[in-house]
């Protein structure tokens, strides 16, 4: 496996892989791997010739200098993972390498039909804007045929689907396939995150009421209606001692808006864990 660290050497080895017509996965990540982050690597390993992963926590996406700062890093501990699941290529640059010092300070304005509006775009301005920025720059950059997301960042999800397939730069990526992977969880039903790293055990087992009460949700939708289960989630969360409700709303899976059926229906919540920020959804009918 091999890491590079400029963007010279990254199209290099691209360029390489193109010219003997091997596909290439991406799996665009901020390091901090764990096994949720493994599941989307193993899919790019088994469905394309090459696999490139990029580790960079990318300044622009964040709107709390206090999150940047505290965002866990250690990226000899994610190069031996990749090694062992069988990445070719880790990029791993500075962000001097991926951005101008104007770039790292330029507002981006990028339509979004909407979906940017609620939810984690409502409660992070900017933040979606700064995911696309990089996201669209290491498409550019690795060229890939096929990039992989998890469902845990649906709204991430949804605005890099629209991103490729409906705006002004539908056709830039060519045949670029957004690969969509089920949220891992422990055991225990915690959904898996980079930020579960900054929890204290005490506060990992007080988080265990999240997944739980979204998996109970499933079953108070049978009986009643989304603004009564709405309530009730937020509600049995926030009776937790230590963990806090920022927002949980039940969305149509495709607008993101709010609906008030639970057909083709997502739960999304954001939860304060102590002064963890976690999220984690569920997905009702299909
Ligand atoms: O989901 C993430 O880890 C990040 O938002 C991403 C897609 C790697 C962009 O920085």
């Amino acid at each position: 496996m091999q890491i590079i660290t400029t963007k010279k050497e990254l199209q290099c080895q691209v360029e390489a892989c193109k010219s003997q017509g091997k596909t290439i996965g991406l799996v665009p990540t901020m390091g901090a791997l764990h096994a949720g982050h493994a599941s989307l690597v193993r899919r790019a390993v088994s469905e394309n010739d090459v696999c490139f992963v990029s580790v960079f926590v990318n300044p622009t996406q964040f709107n709390n200098k206090e999150d940047l700062a505290l965002y866990p890093r250690d990226l000899q501990r994610d190069a031996e993972l990749l090694n062992t699941i069988g990445a070719q290529y880790v990029f791993a640059p500075t962000p001097e390498e991926m951005y101008t010092a104007e770039e790292m300070n330029e507002t981006f304005h990028f339509d979004f039909g909407g979906l940017d509006k609620v939810m984690e775009g409502k409660m992070r301005p900017g933040h979606f804007n700064g995911v696309v920025q990089v996201v669209s720059r290491l498409f550019y950059l690795v060229q890939p045929d096929r990039a992989y997301f998890g469902e845990k960042d649906f709204q991430q999800l949804a605005i890099i689907r629209f991103m490729v397939e409906r705006s002004a730069l539908a056709g830039t990526f060519g045949t670029l396939q957004i690969v969509g992977c089920p949220i891992v969880r422990e055991e225990s039903g915690l959904a898996l995150s980079s930020r579960n790293e900054r929890l204290t055990d005490d506060e990992k087992q007080t988080a265990l009421a999240i997944s739980r009460t979204l998996f109970e949700s499933r079953e108070w939708a049978k009986t009643q209606s989304v603004k009564e289960v709405e309530k009730r989630v937020a509600d049995t969360i926030n009776a937790v001692e230590g963990l806090e409700v920022e927002y949980y709303e039940i969305v149509d899976k495709t607008t993101l808006q709010p609906t008030d059926t639970f057909h083709n229906a997502i739960g999304c919540v954001t939860v304060y864990c102590g002064k963890v920020r976690l999220i984690d959804n569920i997905q009702y009918e299909a």
